[in-house]
């Protein structure tokens, strides 16, 4: 297992989900996670409360992400409780699922934005305590047919939103590379919480079965090794072959 001694993160929106079993699979390695939430208290004080149960250190945040006030709240705090900020985990994101002739611009929008928003936020807002170390690892939760311009008029509002944050993935990849900072999108295909499970997945995904959160955590734990500061800019897909 990788020794994340030493290291603190912040996995955004990390009560339930992927989040929640990214955050306690830090914690396990030694680092220092901060777990977020915007409305799951609850739940996002149990994920605390299981890391300090087992000698971790967590820190609660709250916020919305799509405003930067509250981002930068966040910020401040981490800043002032560890000084570092070693690894940023943009997981936090709604998913709208609707015919696109039964979405409002107010709905589009607000979908779009949150896949976007809540990772353009953190990220340029991190920037200045990550650079300090000049080391830093920026993984944002993607969406496999981000990298694709087709059209999916079932999610539109969510494709647009993902297929924006590959782009700016992209392009903060090349300018953060010489801060030794790297920033990959990873993308589940359907994982074991997907809100789409398809009725038979062993014929589904050709792998045989839907994504686990430890598949992702494996992926996670590689892109944070020191050894893969050379793979920044990728689209790494944890979907078992579906739909590449
Ligand atoms: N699960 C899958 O099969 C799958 C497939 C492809 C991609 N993904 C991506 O993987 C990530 C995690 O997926 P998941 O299914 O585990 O998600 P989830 O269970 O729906 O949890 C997402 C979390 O994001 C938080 N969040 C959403 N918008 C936010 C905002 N504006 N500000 C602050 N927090 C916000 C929510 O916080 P609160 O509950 O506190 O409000 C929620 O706990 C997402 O980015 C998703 O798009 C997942």
């Amino acid at each position: 297992m990788e020794d994340l001694t030493g290291k603190t993160a912040w996995v955004t929106g990390s009560a339930r989900g992927i989040g929640r079993a990214l955050a306690i699979a830090l914690a396990q390695r030694g680092c220092r996670v901060a777990v977020h939430f915007r409305r799951s208290q609850t739940q996002a004080q149990k994920v605390a409360a299981r890391i300090d149960a087992v000698g971790g250190e967590s820190l609660l945040l709250q916020s919305d992400l799509v405003d930067p006030d509250q981002v930068r709240d966040n910020l401040e705090t981490i800043r002032k409780e560890w000084r570092r900020l070693d690894i940023l985990i943009n997981n936090a994101g709604d998913y709208l699922r609707r015919p696109i002739e039964r979405v409002t611009p107010e709905v589009f929008h607000r979908y779009s934005r949150g896949a976007l928003e809540p990772a353009v936020n953190t990220s340029l807002l991190a920037l200045p305590l990550m650079r300090k170390r000049h080391w830093g690892r920026i993984i944002n939760l993607g969406y496999i047919f981000a990298d694709r311009l087709v059209g999916n008029p079932n999610v539109a509002a969510y494709h647009v939103g993902k297929t924006g944050l590959l782009a700016f993935t992209y392009s903060l990849a090349r300018r953060a590379a010489k801060w030794g900072i790297t920033v990959n999108m990873l993308s589940p295909g359907m994982n074991e919480n997907t809100v789409n499970r398809p009725r038979n997945p062993e014929e589904f995904v050709p792998a045989g079965r839907l994504s686990k959160h430890r598949d992702l955590e494996n992926a996670v734990m590689f892109l944070l090794r020191d050894e893969s500061e050379m793979i920044t800019g990728t689209h790494m897909k944890v979907s078992g072959g579906l739909w590449v």
